[in-house]
């Protein structure tokens, strides 16, 4: 195959070097093109864009596949834990027994947040969203641990990554305590990651709380579902803010912000308020499935579509099965949950979307698990934090040690006004 691209404009034919990955992706080599030829590309949503190689994730969005540094999604869910899936995604291999074993240890020794810091809490006004509150403790952790100041020192690196992944439960469920009014429960270092999770966010502090073990592990696949997903919005900031330097904590801060927006990570909140509002109608899904066809209306079926994914995302056919069963096992009569069957049966059999592969993803089935779970509807983007900051911290390390590092900078077309003079304030003409 040719690994050369020929580009020709304005009579002038430049060679662009073709790269191909290991799993056969193909791609032009645009990086000296404006200096060879002085022009651009342009790409707004970079559906086309590589911003850089990496040996962390494999997508095909045709064929539905997702592997993890080679590992299939459905292997990991079916035999590996969150913190081993987190360990693999930033360290490139499954650890040892004697890795493992390190890695769980120091992970849950840092659950506990700074005193200090929790008094910061207690600032935030009662309703504040919990993805504000999350953002906002994630980059106050650079004030209270200032340590993590060389990127690029391993030392230094791995304990600011323990940290992370070690508090970021714990500033979670504070945030959701603070907005119930409810005291602030500590991480339990007897538990697993996940039974960690469900504990300090359904705990309180005068009675022992008992963690179903089936639900911890429906939560710990959950999250290894949730862990990686290459370079998509909140990915690329982390990427994008680290680039420029900034501390970890800050980086991550970032992600979590863009995380938070409906058209990403927000979807699973939307998916639910979505279904509320069906209910609150009185139930009939059609006209909401008719509003999202009519192109004269913003409205979109939350939980339905992906960037990548055009035949089925591999993450919403596990987490289906994981719902069904978490639903079966808490005997949950849910009349939303019977909307959503309904939307998703009507939607799959609809041309409108068949035409366009507009499947269920992950989100549409993780707020329905998660309501079943018991966790709010405000908590869903976060929960999908907790369980992204893996892969945010593998690609922010594989970023910053890659040998051709530079600030992110994207250009642009401009298509503003062309130079002027500048009128003095008395002399301009009154606008209209
Ligand atoms: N409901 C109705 N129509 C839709 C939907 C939807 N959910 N999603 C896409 N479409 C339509 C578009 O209107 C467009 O139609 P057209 O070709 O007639 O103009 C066509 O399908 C293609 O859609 P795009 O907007 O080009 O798809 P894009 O890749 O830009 O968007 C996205 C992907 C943002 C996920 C979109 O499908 C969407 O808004 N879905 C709902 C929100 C959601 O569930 N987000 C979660 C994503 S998963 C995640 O972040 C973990």
């Amino acid at each position: 195959m040719a690994n050369t691209a020929q580009l020709s404009i304005d009579g002038t034919t430049y060679e662009l070097p073709v790269i191909e990955g290991t799993e056969g992706e193909r791609a032009i080599d645009i990086r000296k093109l404006r200096a060879e030829t002085g022009l651009v590309t342009i790409d707004s949503g970079y559906g086309n864009t590589g911003s850089c190689e990496s040996a962390i994730t494999f997508l095909n969005g045709e064929k539905g596949i997702l592997h993890h540094r080679g590992y299939a999604i459905e292997d990991l869910t079916s035999h590996s834990t969150f913190l081993e899936v987190a360990y693999l995604l930033i360290y490139g291999d499954l650890p040892d027994e004697e890795q493992s074993n390190a890695f769980i240890d120091d992970v849950t020794r840092h659950t506990l947040i700074h005193e200090n810091l929790r008094q910061v809490f207690l600032g935030f006004p009662l309703n504040a969203h919990p993805m504000a509150i999350l953002s906002s403790m994630v980059c106050s952790l650079s004030a209270f641990y200032q340590d993590q100041g060389n990127a690029t020192d391993s030392a230094e690196m791995d304990i600011t990554i323990r940290r992370l992944l070690a508090k970021i439960p714990t500033i979670a469920a504070f945030a959701y305590k603070k907005s119930i009014g409810q005291p602030f429960v500590y991480p339990d270092n007897s538990l697993s990651y996940s039974a960690n999770v469900l504990n300090t966010l359904f705990g309180v502090p005068c009675e022992q709380y008992e963690v179903d073990p089936e639900l911890a592990l429906a939560l710990d696949q959950l999250l290894i579902l949730h862990a990686d997903h290459e370079q998509n919005c909140s990915t690329s900031t982390v990427r994008l803010v680290g680039s420029s330097r900034a501390n970890l904590f800050a980086a991550v801060s970032a992600a979590i912000a863009a995380l938070w927006g409906p058209l990403h990570g927000g979807a699973n909140q939307a998916v639910l308020e979505m279904l509320n509002e069906i209910h609150e109608s009185g139930g009939g899904a059609e006209k909401y499935i008719r509003m999202a066809k009519d192109k004269s209306s913003s409205f979109r079926l939350m939980g339905f579509g992906h960037r990548v994914y055009k035949n089925f995302d591999p993450r919403a056919k596990i987490i289906k099965k994981t719902c069904d069963r978490v639903l079966e096992k808490l005997g949950v009569d849910d009349p939303l949950l019977e909307i959503a069957r309904k939307l998703e049966e009507t939607a799959l059999h609809d041309d409108y979307f068949v035409e366009r592969k507009l499947y269920p993803n992950v989100d549409f089935y993780s707020g329905i698990l998660y309501r079943a779970l018991g966790i709010p509807t405000e908590m869903f983007t976060v929960m999908f934090a907790i369980g992204r900051l893996p892969g945010w911290i593998a690609q922010w390390r594989e970023m910053i040690n890659a040998p051709d590092a530079r600030i992110g900078r994207p250009r642009q077309i401009y298509t503003g006004e062309t130079a002027r003079p500048f009128v003095p304030l008395h002399h301009r003409p009154k606008s209209q």
